[in-house]
């Protein structure tokens, strides 16, 4: 299947899901200075979405903000719609860049006790929502384009509670390498991206706000602290740019150097 890239703009989209906060929102800004056009999607916050589309108005760019439950399949084909929609609002009928980032809280999960609900619950948003969304979104990436799905350093570091959360993960990163080879006819790359502990308001916002974890996160750290949005989001910006339209199928660490 050949789709040709958009004629009708000249500007770059990407999408990013879960834009609203955190690495995402950063993402999404990092792009704007760029001058990447960006849907991106929320899912609760809706004031938080409004204020990112402001911040991208400012940096020059364009954003729409779209709702969605990553988890929710059975939702994925009218998201789908309104994808159409923003991308005609955007002057375009395809997008060049897919961001695999929404995420939520869960809480330590030992693996003795774990639930089925709970695995489930886990397992829709950060591996088979990230699954189907990317493939009802295929037909909508002009050729040449590039997906990042954002995992964690923890399907490296092992720490007791994270057997859910870290083999969802790390079925993302097995699925990133698969993307890469099935998606090379069209050109497209794919890569995932395994933050370290970042200061967002992730589980509860405890790397940020539990001074004892930050502290143990900044001590395990080769560059001395916790890492922050900026640190991730600029990141994955880079990646999606052409500098780095030869780097595939990778797993590439953003740490800080966390040993
Ligand atoms: N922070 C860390 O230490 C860390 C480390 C490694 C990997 N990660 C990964 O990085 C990604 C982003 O995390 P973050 O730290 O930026 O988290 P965050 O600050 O809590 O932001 C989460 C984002 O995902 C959206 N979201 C949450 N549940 C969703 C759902 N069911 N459907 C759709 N969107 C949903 C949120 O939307 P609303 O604003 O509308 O709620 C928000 O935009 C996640 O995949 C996470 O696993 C984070």
């Amino acid at each position: 299947m050949t789709i040709e890239a958009d004629a009708v703009t000249s500007k770059k989209i990407a999408i990013v899901t879960g834009g609203s906060r955190g690495i995402g929102r950063n993402t999404v800004e990092s792009l704007a200075r760029r001058g990447v056009n960006t849907i991106f999607t929320y899912h609760t916050h809706g004031t938080d979405a409004e204020a990112v589309v402001s911040a991208v108005k400012d940096a020059g760019a364009e954003a729409v903000a779209l709702q969605l439950d990553a988890g929710n399949v059975a939702s994925f084909d009218a998201f789908v719609e309104n994808v159409k929609g923003a991308l005609s609002r955007l002057g375009a009928t395809h997008f060049d860049y897919l961001v695999n980032n929404a995420g939520n809280n869960h809480r330590n999960m030992p693996f003795e006790t774990a639930t089925v609900e709970e695995f489930d619950s886990v397992c829709n948003v950060h591996f088979k929502g990230v699954f189907f969304l990317t493939q009802k979104l295929l037909p909508l990436i002009n050729d040449g384009g590039r997906i990042v799905n954002v995992s964690t350093a923890r399907t490296r570091l092992i720490s007791p509670g994270g057997a859910v959360y870290g083999s969802m993960k790390g079925a993302v990163e097995v699925l990133t390498r698969y993307l890469a080879k099935e998606l090379g006819p069209r050109r497209i790359a794919v890569n995932v991206v395994a933050p370290g502990a970042t200061e967002t308001d992730f589980s509860g916002g405890i790397v940020r706000d539990n001074p004892a974890m930050n502290k143990r996160v900044a001590e395990g750290t080769a560059l001395g602290r916790a890492g922050v949005p900026d640190d991730v989001g600029r990141m994955i910006a880079s990646l999606l740019s052409e500098d780095n339209r030869w780097v595939n199928a990778e797993r590439i660490e953003v740490t800080g150097g966390y040993v």
